[in-house]
């Protein structure tokens, strides 16, 4: 087991038309935390490019970033170029960053980006996980931090983030990498036979209540982002008092039907499914209780 902690804090979308995308999200309960353009001197400019990025949240600690082109470097041109828009990576704070290089190559991991330092914000590198999906690793310095939300659920209907949503060819085995190497715990556990589906969380559910899904593909549209990508980040998951009232309203802001709520089998919990504007899905499932 790591004795290094790794605490889940965003997934990013690299979007091609942020600014047309980030309306679904606006007019579907999301705020903007923070938003870092390609115009802010000295910030997120390197000798291979610049990029624009914008946090949006929803009343949970668990963020998504929207990334649009250029980027900031050439290996993140070729992730683009390859997959289109998508989920790129899930990020992780830890405390050092760069004291994280070594277990995560020894455990498996590719380096998709070498270790740098940000414009004394933050320290930090990105590892491609044994399956391919893009993990950011990322510690904070100088007392900076990006800016969160109130962590108080969003409207009558009480939606929330969750986390994220990974799918995996060897669900066994990823289960077991991100136990052993990243220090995640099992919170909900319906696999039989390498099938079905796992809730992981970090050392700071109790307080934050993120989760990391994993998963193997239960539907159509999860087949789908498998065919096209690969092991993949597929989504992102939230929760609702009102399961049936945010999906109609996700759909007004925009968002497309994948499966209306319904009892899902594995969870045990009334879970609709949507497309957003990247094609990324969206599940909102039933409370899920601290
Ligand atoms: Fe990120």
């Amino acid at each position: 087991m790591s004795d290094l902690t790794y605490q889940l804090h965003h997934l990013c979308i690299y979007e091609k038309n942020p600014r047309d995308a980030m309306w679904n999200w606006l007019k579907w309960y999301h705020g903007i935390p923070a938003f870092y353009w390609s115009g802010m001197d000295g910030f997120h400019h390197t000798d291979e490019g610049h990029v624009d990025y914008t946090f949006l949240a929803c009343g949970g600690p668990f963020q998504l970033q929207l990334e649009s082109p250029p980027f900031q470097f050439e290996y993140e041109r070729k992730w683009f170029d390859k997959h289109d828009s998508g989920i790129n990576h899930i990020c992780w704070i830890v405390d050092d960053a760069e004291a994280t290089i070594e277990p995560l190559i020894a455990a498996g991991c590719e380096v998709a980006m070498g270790y740098e330092e940000f414009d004394g914000v933050y320290n930090g590198f990105v590892a491609i996980d044994p399956e391919g999906r893009w993990i950011e690793i990322m510690s904070y310095v100088n007392g900076f931090k990006t800016p969160d939300v109130e962590f108080y659920p969003v409207g009558a209907r009480k939606l929330q983030t969750l986390g994220a949503m990974q799918l995996c060819n060897d669900l066994d085995a990823m289960v077991d990498w991100y136990s052993e190497t990243m220090g995640q715990r099992i919170l909900l556990d319906r696999r039989s036979d390498n099938t079905g589906l796992v809730y992981m969380v970090d050392h700071t559910y109790d307080g934050r209540q993120c989760v990391n899904v994993l998963a193997t593909p239960d539907n159509d549209a999860e087949l789908a982002i498998m065919d096209r990508h690969g092991p993949a980040i597929s989504g992102v998951l939230y929760h609702a008092d009102d399961v049936e009232g945010v999906y109609a309203d996700a759909l007004s802001a925009g968002m497309e039907a994948v499966i209306a709520p319904t009892l899902d089998p594995r969870t045990k919990a009334v879970t609709g499914t949507l497309r957003e504007p990247s094609g990324n899905l969206i599940q909102v499932r039933e409370r899920l209780a601290a």
